[in-house]
Parts: structure tokens; C-alpha cells; sequence
């Protein structure tokens, strides 16, 4: 980006959790390897993209690397995006221990990161998009777009409100009770605060968002009442 106007979104500055810290990025790590099986969700995000050993992905805001650390063993270059330094740190000190050496760590986001070199085949970006608000979502979107080969694919997971839901309040309800049931309290009160403060969206202004930035919707799941899983493709 050459000049970035006195308007443009500050995507540094943490809307909720603050991740810049590195106990809550540990903190987030042991919460979410108790909620969700990395190797696991990986493989099956390689499989639903088709990514092999030839692959180029970049990884957007990816966090403690629980997508990266196991999609490195399946794919040629994983590009890990992320605003926090500290995530980055916490990423990059796991593959050295691996003896990983196909990550390249990138210090960005949705809204700056500038992918040099050639377009990626797909891109990852699970629970990050709501760190931003709809107008900027779109940008990023956008941006996405540009940095993906044609046909190239991209994997949107993250808290969505469903429009077709009777009780919406009572699905937030039963939401945020699942993480502590499934994890601890200290998520369930991360879960407040992610309705309260961060900016998750309907799914028709996100379906929106991300057809008007150039992608075509090839499949949409919900799990757990707000947990949206997209695949899109560049058109
Ligand atoms: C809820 S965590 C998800 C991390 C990882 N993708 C995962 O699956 O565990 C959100 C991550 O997005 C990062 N983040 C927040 N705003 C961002 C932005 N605008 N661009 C890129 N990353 C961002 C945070 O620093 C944090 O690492």
C-alpha cells in the first residue's frame, strides 16, 4: 500500500481479547487445544481445499499456528499473517522445535499485509474477520481476492449470527454456556466478550461482503448454532 489515508482502520489496536500479551496467547492456546483437535481440523481444511505438497497458502491472522504448524508437513509455503507480534513469536518458537523451516512469518493483517511473490492457491483465515467492522471486512475481502490465483480458494470460519434462527438471543445464550462446558469458564467469558465487543455479523451482510469482494460461495456450514464455515472461490 503506498499512502494509507488518516481514516484507514487501525487493525493494531486489539478490539477485545488483547493478544498482544503474551499470557493470553498461551492462555488462548491451552483454551483452544482442550476445544478443538489442530491436527485434525487441519487435515480436513487440506482436504476440503485440495492443498498438496505443491501448495502455497497463506494463513490470516494465524494465531498460535494451528492451522500452519501442521499444514507446513502437507504444503510447499505456508505465509503466517498476523497483527500480533507475540502470536507470531509464539508460532515461529513451536516450528523451530519442529524443526519446521517452510513458515514464513509475516507482521500484518487483513487490512495491511501485502503478499509479494505469486498469488497463493488459497487462504486461511478462521476466527479473524470479526475482528473488524463491515466496512472494513469488505476491504479485507478484497484484498484477499487480489492475493489468490484465479479459481483460487479461500477458507472463512468464524462466529456468525444465522438469519433463519427463531431465538437468536437464546442461540448466543447456548453458545457461550458450550464453551465452558466444552472448555473452562475463562472462554465462556472470552465469548461475551466476543457478542459484546467485536464486530461478528448476519450471514447475509457476510455472504454479501464476501460475493460483492469477488468470490463465489462454493459451500456454507453452521456447527454449534454460530460457528460458520464458508469455502469460497475467486471468481
Ligand atoms: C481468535 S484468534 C484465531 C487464531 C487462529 N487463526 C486460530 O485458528 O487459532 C484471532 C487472531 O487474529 C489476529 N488478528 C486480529 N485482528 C487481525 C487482523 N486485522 N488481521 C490479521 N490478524 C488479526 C489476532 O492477533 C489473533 O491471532
Amino acid at each position: 500500500m503506498t499512502k494509507i489515508p488518516v481514516w484507514y482502520y487501525d487493525e493494531m489496536k486489539f478490539s477485545g481479547v488483547d493478544f498482544s500479551r503474551m499470557e493470553e496467547v498461551a492462555a488462548y492456546d491451552s483454551m483452544h487445544r482442550k476445544l478443538r483437535d489442530y491436527a485434525r481440523t487441519t487435515e480436513a481444511i487440506i482436504r476440503r481445499l485440495s492443498l498438496d505438497s505443491g501448495s502455497t497458502v497463506i494463513d490470516l491472522g494465524c494465531g498460535t499456528g494451528a492451522f500452519a504448524l501442521h499444514a507446513a508437513g502437507k504444503c510447499r509455503t505456508i505465509y503466517a499473517v498476523d497483527v500480533s507480534r507475540a502470536m507470531l513469536d509464539y508460532c515461529k518458537k513451536q516450528a523451530e522445535e519442529k524443526g519446521i523451516a517452510n513458515i514464513v512469518y509475516c507482521h500484518g493483517g487483513l487490512l495491511t499485509y501485502e503478499h509479494i511473490g505469486e498469488p497463493a492457491d488459497a487462504i486461511v483465515c478462521v476466527a479473524v474477520l470479526h475482528h473488524l467492522p463491515d466496512f472494513w471486512k469488505q476491504v479485507a475481502l478484497t484484498r484477499c481476492c487480489g492475493m489468490l490465483k484465479p479459481k483460487g480458494q479461500l477458507l472463512l470460519f468464524d462466529i456468525v449470527f444465522p438469519s433463519g434462527t427463531d431465538n437468536l438471543h437464546q442461540a448466543i445464550d447456548a453458545w457461550i454456556s458450550s464453551m465452558e462446558t466444552m472448555v473452562e469458564a475463562r472462554l465462556a467469558e472470552e465469548a461475551v466478550i466476543h457478542v459484546k465487543d467485536e464486530f461478528s455479523t448476519y450471514d447475509w451482510i457476510l455472504e454479501g461482503l464476501i460475493q460483492r469482494s469477488g468470490f463465489d460461495i462454493s459451500s456454507k456450514e453452521f456447527s454449534n448454532g454460530l460457528q460458520a464455515t464458508y469455502v469460497c472461490t475467486k471468481r
